[in-house]
């Protein structure tokens, strides 16, 4: 069957290559891959940066943001052919942290797990995939053309929780929240804000393109203004950095007001210092009683969160999140960087 692979550590070695047919073992699902979202980790991995193979293998098969149509299933499985199906991305260690073993994997404290399509098990950027049935989840059919932005969201929905989590330490009531970055992360983060009934703000470097009007959609205020501006006119009680940008991280330790949440998403490759006044953003930190907390990938509980936020959301929005969809066989051109681009999406079949 074909597959989009890669050999990690490797740029240029993307391309669709025949791989063996995959047999579903018991308690798995065997899935028609029906698309796979691009992101920048994708995009790290095809240029060399990021991820690993499967032991003993030198090509991975990338694409973690899934959508798939299961063709078969096992009885008592809860499962039935023709279901729209995601796979669950992360896999608990082959020895369970603490974590792990609660089905926290998203947590995981030794860094052995493995992740589908990043690190060390296949991705499903292929035309058919297997998962073990309580690693997928359902969605509901209307989704059937924005499916793939249930990983996305469930990356959200685990940072909507650290919010919750963290900020519960004392009493919480933000008002208002501020989002750095109008990409995917960003701009479902700022979908989360809005249905939780809160002030949105969104900020990107953007003025053109399709950001500020999907932004503005959302009932949400648009932002191009410098981050500390910004932060001084909104005061937000939490803050979602989504840039990855250091410049922003950097301005986003100290932009909330008192007690504030700031919870960093972006997994940034080092090398680009810039300078940083640590007493002065220490001081601030410290007597704010502030909370700067990173949040990466997502377990069951985040996935199940996210079907919700999609299937409240407008569809129509969530398809204007999709700004470049093409076939498998043109995948190297969803890698390439265009301007005005959300999120680029690979069709497998249909
Ligand atoms: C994925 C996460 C993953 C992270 C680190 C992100 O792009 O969405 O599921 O944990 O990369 O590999």
């Amino acid at each position: 069957m074909r597959a989009l692979t890669v050999v990690p550590g490797q740029a240029g070695s993307l391309a669709v290559t025949d791989v063996p047919d995959v047999v579903a073992a018991p308690g798995e699902l065997l899935v028609d891959g029906l698309a796979v979202g691009v992101c920048g980790t994708d995009r790290e991995i095809a240029g060399g940066e990021y991820g690993s193979a499967p032991i003993g293998r030198d090509r991975l098969v990338i694409g973690h943001e899934s959508l798939g149509r299961v063709a078969e299933a096992p009885d008592g499985s809860g499962f039935s052919p023709g279901d729209l199906v995601v796979g669950v991305v992360r896999r608990p260690d082959p020895v369970p942290c603490g974590a792990c073993a609660r089905g926290e994997w998203d947590m995981c404290r030794n860094g052995r797990y493995t992740e589908h399509g990043i690190k060390d098990v296949d991705g499903f950027g292929s035309e058919r995939w297997v998962i073990e049935a309580d690693r997928a989840v359902r969605l509901d059919p209307a989704l059937a053309d924005v499916g793939m932005l249930l990983e996305p969201t469930s990356v959200v929905a685990k940072a909507w929780d650290q919010v919750d989590k963290v900020g519960g330490r004392a009493w919480f009531e933000p008002r208002t929240v501020l989002v750095t970055g109008a990409g995917p992360i960003g701009l479902l983060a700022a979908l989360v804000g809005v249905q939780r009934g809160l002030d949105v703000h969104v900020l990107d470097r953007n003025s053109d393109g399709p950001k500020p009007g999907l932004v503005r959609a959302l009932g949400a205020t648009y932002h191009i203004d410098d981050l500390a501006t910004v932060s001084d006119a909104v005061e937000p009680g939490v803050l979602i950095e989504a840039t990855g940008a250091p410049s922003v991280i950097t301005a986003a330790l100290t932009a909330t007001r008192p007690y504030g949440v700031t919870v960093l998403t972006g997994v940034t490759a080092p090398g680009r210092p810039v300078p940083l006044d640590v007493g002065a953003a220490n001081r601030e930190i410290v007597l704010e009683n502030d909370a700067i907390v990173g949040s990466v990938n997502a377990n069951l509980s985040h996935y199940r969160a996210a079907a919700e936020v999609l299937e409240r959301a407008d569809v129509d929005w969530l398809r204007a999140l999709v700004t470049r969809r093409l076939p498998l066989e043109r995948a190297p051109e969803a890698f390439e960087d265009a301007h005005e681009d959300i999120k680029v999406v690979l069709e497998i079949s249909s």
